[in-house]
């Protein structure tokens, strides 16, 4: 355990050089950004301050560095919390009567709230008020707050624990998509000159195909490739060098892990590809539901070697092809 904290704070100092500080350094996701643009600017025209916004998808794909690239176009203040730090009604009271007008609140794993909290965020949501209750038992009466007019960014990796009347209080909701292989490239370019690691075109392209759509992920193996690369080559991360350096990090080409193989062997080996509930499957892989649901399984049913069914998890014809392993006699193909 003593080990892992200055590692885990130099990954973090990595992955925030490496974030990008404007809008135009964010890169793919065009939709969000033409979306975003508009909204941002339609609000500053109009002097108002921009509409809630709620930001979804799996982890690392930008949610974080997105909601503080708003609040720099729009040149106002970002105050970070989460779900979780904000445990009483109180937290949330004393953050929001701090913030001037425009500013932006962003809220990490909303889901996370507790029920007392997002009660209270409805009015000042859509009212920009609090009411307070001052006092206990029957003496007991209500105070309404005046808030400035502010903006809550809130993301989460899991839409679908935010209650419904807490999502539709958010004006603006965006879905993060994984990253396609053009714009992974581009992100592994940026981050290696910030690195000033040289890399090659052709390993670039490369190094995309096997970062599971996700940009933190790129981020890291480069840095892990770049230490090969200076040790064991020439300072250059060409193909020779990532091909090593993947073998020995065991990623596969669709950018799979071990965790990942791990688990689909076993659904597929032991479970006979399925159908089996979550539970039981992160049981048998040593990892929880939350880990498996929001990290493992979304990349697994975007390359189409998972499918979620009613009846529990399925792995595809594709993913014992991709395991090397025979389709099982009784096999339910009725399920695809
Ligand atoms: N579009 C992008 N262009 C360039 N780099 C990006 C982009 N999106 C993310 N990154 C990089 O990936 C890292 C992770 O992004 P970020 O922390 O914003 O993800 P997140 O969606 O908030 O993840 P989590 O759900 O774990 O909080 C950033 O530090 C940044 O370096
Ligand atoms: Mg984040």
């Amino acid at each position: 355990m003593k080990t892992q904290k200055p590692d885990k704070n130099q990954e973090k100092a990595f992955q925030e050089s490496l974030r990008p500080q404007r809008m135009s350094q964010f890169l793919g996701q065009e939709k969000i950004k033409q979306e975003l643009e508009i909204f941002i600017q339609a609000a500053q025209k109009r002097n108002e301050p921009l509409d809630h916004l709620l930001l979804y998808g799996p982890p690392g794909l930008g949610k974080t560095t997105l909601a503080h690239l708003v609040a720099k176009e729009l040149r106002v203040n970002i105050r970070v919390t989460s779900g979780p730090a904000l445990e009483r009604s109180g937290d949330l009271a004393s953050i929001l009567t701090n913030l001037k007008e425009g500013d932006i609140l962003f809220i990490d794993e909303v889901h996370r709230l507790n029920k007392p909290v997002e009660e209270a965020l409805y009015p000042a949501m859509e009212d920009f008020c609090l009411d307070i209750i001052l006092g206990k038992g029957p003496s007991a009466r209500t105070v309404r707050l005046e808030l400035p007019k502010f903006t809550i960014a809130a993301a989460t990796t899991r839409a679908g624990l935010i209650s419904s009347p807490m999502r539709d209080r958010f004006g603006i909701i965006f879905r993060m998509e994984f990253y396609n292989e053009k714009d992974l490239a581009q992100i592994i370019k940026r981050s290696a000159s910030i690195l000033k690691i040289p890399i090659e075109n052709d390993a670039c392209a490369k190094l995309s195909k096997r970062s599971r759509g996700t940009p933190r992920t790129a981020n890291r193996i480069l840095k892990r490739v770049r230490d090969f690369a200076q040790i064991k080559g020439k300072g250059v991360i060409n193909r020779e060098i990532l091909k090593e350096a993947l073998k020995i990090l065991e990623i596969d080409e669709f950018g799979l892990n071990k965790v990942d193989r791990d688990f689909l062997t076993t659904l597929c080996l032991d479970y006979q590809g399925g159908p089996v509930g979550a539970e039981t499957l992160a049981i048998t892989i040593s990892e929880d539901v939350t880990t498996l649901e929001d990290i493992i399984e979304p990349y697994l049913i975007q390359k189409r070697l998972l499918k979620r069914t009613k009846k529990g998890r399925v792995a595809t014809p594709k993913a014992f092809k991709h395991l090397g392993l025979p389709l099982p006699k009784n096999f339910q193909t009725s399920l695809f």
